[in-house]
């Protein structure tokens, strides 16, 4: 045997040996397995006896070791636990479905505890006839389910003057995404019978609340009657109390104020009635002093959920999973691009199916990574040709007196480590 032909047998096991080393950080596996791993080798603990029986818990909680992946306030922000917020783990979860476990939550007036018995859902002003809907004759109209994104009008508020909230769930966690089993309003609101408002497209409906806040607000007829629905369950459950026990409005791809918990009247009108929520809160002061108003539906929007501040690279170098969460209120989420370089260059991540509209899409992009520094974005584009604006792009239009509808490109920056920062990019 030559020289030469030992040399190219070496070279060539050695490139068996890394691809199959490719192959198996692909799958996640190591060489210590080769080395004879102990937890290969040997009889673990809990294969040797056995486990917990079906009973030990009847409902459910996420194994210890899951423990991390929780709500969480940010301090400043959360002067009391009753008029609150608190923000979803983005960084910890992947596909798209929001657990109601973990679902960011938002109380004006904290959050009450309404029984099935004691619900009424009243719909009056102009009706042919006002009716008050029991729990029990929500559940015998025909149902529908469909899946969307709840988004606070008030996510990513806290970035318009610079980065500030070092963390994927604070700057980017007032959201949910659910699956929401209802009746649509549409047919509560034929019910009542619409002959008395004439035309629908200068009408608006007003909901409130059973809480002492009510929560207020004002939605032209038009929207009503085109997709909200009247939800009671989630995720193939009840509604948790947070999120509107027994009953909340679903209001699709508009913000998340709207979204009417423990929903107990619907009055339709020929005005809109320019609630609280609907003026000096909810509205986005210009440059000039003027406010915008009826902003209501959630413009496109993407973040990179791993890598992230909270979730910092692990693994060293080699393949790298970049996700994230896209969504537009406009409709359907049709591309998610993503920059490594701060929005020098591009490149389209894939989407884990096809977008729905008004719901999160999740996006990958799979990288080789081998250390270098990294300024990550991500930019999404929805069904109606609408790109996310970058923060420049924004504050033109905008200025810097807004809190609400923020939608900008968000930049992480990854270091030779794997940590991850909020920064902006010029
Ligand atoms: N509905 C009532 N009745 N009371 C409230 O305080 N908060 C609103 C909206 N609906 C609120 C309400 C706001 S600002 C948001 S963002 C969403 O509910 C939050 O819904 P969630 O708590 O299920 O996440
Ligand atoms: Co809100």
């Amino acid at each position: 045997m030559s020289d030469e032909f030992e040399g190219a047998k070496t070279s060539r096991r050695s490139f068996l040996t890394g691809a199959a080393a490719a192959g198996a950080a692909m799958g996640a596996a190591t060489s210590a397995q080769a080395a004879g791993d102990p937890l290969i080798t040997e009889v673990q603990d809990w294969a040797a006896g056995l486990g917990d029986g079906v009973d030990a818990s009847p409902y459910g909680l996420p194994i210890e070791f899951e423990k991390d992946v929780v709500r969480r306030n940010v301090e400043w922000l959360t002067a009391d636990t009753i008029s609150s917020i608190n923000f979803t783990p983005i960084h910890a979860l992947d596909g798209t479905i929001t657990p109601q476990g973990c679902a960011f939550e938002r109380h004006h007036s904290g959050a009450i505890e309404l029984r099935k018995e004691d619900y009424r859902l009243m719909i009056n002003g102009l009706v042919d006839t006002p009716l008050v809907f029991t729990y029990a004759d929500l559940e015998r109209f025909p149902r529908s389910q469909k899946t969307f994104f709840l988004e606070c009008a008030a996510n990513t508020g806290m970035e318009w003057a610079g980065a500030q909230l070092n963390g994927a769930q604070y700057t980017h966690g007032m959201i949910h995404n659910m699956e929401y089993i209802g009746v649509s309003l549409r047919t509560l609101l034929e019910e009542a019978g619409l002959g008395a408002a004439g035309d629908i497209r200068d009408k608006w409906v007003y909901v409130e609340g059973a809480d002492a806040s009510s929560n207020g607000r004002s939605i032209p007829l038009e929207k009503a009657l085109d997709d909200c629905m009247i939800a009671f369950k989630a995720n193939g459950e009840a509604l948790r109390k947070e999120h509107g026990y027994p009953v909340r409005l679903v209001v699709p791809g508009w913000e998340g104020n709207m979204w009417v918990k423990w929903l107990r009247r619907i009055e339709v009108m020929d005005r809109p009635v320019e609630s609280r929520e609907e003026t000096s809160k909810y509205t986005d002061t210009l440059e000039n002093g003027t406010s915008r108003k009826w902003t209501w539906v959630m413009d496109a929007k993407s973040i990179v959920t791993s890598p992230s501040p909270q979730k910092p690279i692990a693994h060293g170098k080699g393949p790298l999973v970049v996700t994230g969460l896209a969504w537009s209120g406009r409709g359907a989420i049709t591309a998610v691009d993503v920059s490594l370089d701060g929005g020098v260059s591009w490149q389209e991540a894939r989407l884990a199916e096809p977008g729905k509209p008004m719901a999160l899409s999740r996006f990958y992009l799979d990288i080789d990574w081998q250390g270098e520094e990294m300024f990550i974005q991500s930019r999404a584009m929805d069904e109606t040709g609408y790109v996310q604006p970058t923060k420049a792009q924004l504050r033109e239009v905008r200025g810097l007196n807004s809190i609400y509808h923020n939608n900008c490109i968000q930049t992480w920056h990854v270091n030779a480590n794997g940590e991850a920062n909020n920064v902006e990019v010029s």
